[in-house]
């Protein structure tokens, strides 16, 4: 089949904007804090971010390096790759797993970022003030037992991903990332001022980075571990579809270094946002998946300014969970877009439509299809589950062993333009220390 039209980003920024607009979401604002709440604080940080630096780093630039060699979407970029070394064809899976993982993931990605706009709404209407935890607590009960409601912003959520999709890599897919990442910075930046003005700023401080040692093990390790490769994208074929539009010229471990900053810096900032208000209002950092849906917005309606500062947070939240659902469209559509005779917009209709579909189950898991259940989960977290636990790693292991063991290995120097020591160092962190740390993740969730 012939190859069609391949988009480009259209600067080294533009791509840096789109991968962190990708890396940034739901995993940041919600995941992140909730997780470092209920894992002690600091030494759940401080694991997080070796793990960031040791195998984050490392899967992403080899991600991208492969996106960029193959130049096309994952499947048949691998499939090329592999040819052209003399490896068989089975590496075409890991670009596989990749792309039906990021299907799988939008589906349920967009039922929480649905949450999210419906989330702004009622806090600009002031829907939590006065309220007391047990009101609002049921309010978020009723509202995910309610599936046409979920329905709504479930398909305006996929709706919107779809839009900016369509338009293009540079059109689209950079423009909305250009407008909405300085957004995102300047809404947090404002979150955090809140923060230090309400008196527990240092409190929330110490919870982030004063380590208690004693809470280290290896339940830590792995969750911390887990979160790096879902918030760095990994994995899903994401980064290596972004890398295939990505030009010679950009300088991928530098790049790599920068996303990862950014990525870092946002969570740790959506930390310092939180923890002080839960702080201040003597409420339970350990709290959970509820923590941004249920504990701030108790906080919210009993503090001063709640309206603003509660309607920032979610315009927060939905803008990055956007900026990442994006992501997990393209590479389905580039797949399709290559691979049928379907142009952009109508592959990526048909993506999304599919991935909506099946986001419908996954909401439904909430309310009346609560008891159907596979392995004890319901389709909702079975979804997260496969994908997360299992599908990632598999797909993030395949691409970093590709590079370190299958790829010449001149070549790769070259391209990551490191010297001796360098290089060396990139050789033990690459082909053992990531691999390695990833293999022994997905072995414990089994
Ligand atoms: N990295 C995103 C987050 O932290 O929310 C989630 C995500 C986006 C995961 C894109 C995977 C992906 F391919």
């Amino acid at each position: 089949m012939s190859r069609k039209f391949h988009g480009h980003w259209s600067s080294r920024l533009g791509f840096v904007l789109a991968a962190t607009g990708s890396a940034v979401g739901l995993g940041n604002i919600w995941k992140f804090p909730y997780m470092t709440g209920q894992s002690g604080g600091a030494a759940f940080v401080l694991v997080y971010l070796l793990c960031v630096t040791f195998i984050g780093v490392p899967i992403l630039v080899a991600e991208w390096m492969l996106g960029r060699r193959g130049q096309r979407n994952p499947v048949h970029t691998m499939a090329r790759l592999a040819r052209q070394h003399g490896h068989g064809r089975q590496w075409a899976l890991v670009g596989g797993m990749g792309v039906l993982a990021a299907f799988l993931i939008l589906s349920f990605y967009s039922v929480i970022g649905g949450w999210a706009l419906a989330y702004i709404g009622k806090a600009a209407l002031g829907g939590f003030d006065g309220l007391d935890k047990l009101a609002i607590a049921g309010d978020f009960e009723r509202f995910l037992a309610r599936p046409m409601d979920l329905l709504r912003w479930h398909t305006l959520f996929m709706a919107l991903t779809v839009g900016v999709v369509a338009l293009g890599v540079s059109t689209g897919i950079e423009r909305a990332s250009r407008l909405m990442m300085p957004a995102l910075a300047l809404i947090l930046l404002v979150l955090v001022g809140y923060g230090m003005s309400t008196g527990s700023f240092l409190a929330g401080l110490r919870f982030l980075f004063a380590p208690d040692w004693s809470r280290l093990d290896a339940q830590v390790l792995l969750a911390a571990l887990g979160h790096a490769f879902f918030t760095l994208s990994l994995g899903m074929g994401v980064m290596m579809a972004y890398g295939s539009y990505l030009g010679r010229e950009v300088d991928l471990l530098r790049t790599a270094r920068t996303v990862v900053f950014l990525d870092t810096l946002f969570a740790l900032c959506a930390g310092m946002a939180i923890f002080p208000i839960v702080f201040a209002h003597g409420l339970d950092p350990a709290s959970g998946p509820g923590l941004v849906f249920v504990t701030l917005p108790l906080a919210f309606g009993h503090m001063a300014g709640g309206v603003p500062v509660g309607t920032l947070f979610f315009l927060l939240l939905g803008f990055a969970a956007l900026t990442s659902s994006i992501s997990l469209l393209e590479p389905v559509v580039e797949l399709l877009e290559e691979r049928t005779p379907l142009g952009r917009a109508t592959a990526t209709v048909t993506a999304g439509l599919g991935s909506w579909a099946l986001g419908i189950a996954a909401l439904l898991s909430f309310s009346l299809w609560s008891g159907v259940r596979l392995f004890d989960l319901n389709i909702f977290d079975l979804l997260d589950y496969v994908t997360s636990k299992l599908m990632l790693p598999l797909a993030g292991l395949g691409a970093i062993v590709f590079v370190a063991w299958k790829l010449d290995q001149r070549g790769v120097r070259a391209e990551l333009g490191l010297g001796r020591p360098g290089f060396a160092l990139w050789l033990l962190v690459a082909r053992f220390i990531a691999p390695l740390g990833v293999v022994f993740v997905f072995w414990s969730n089994l």
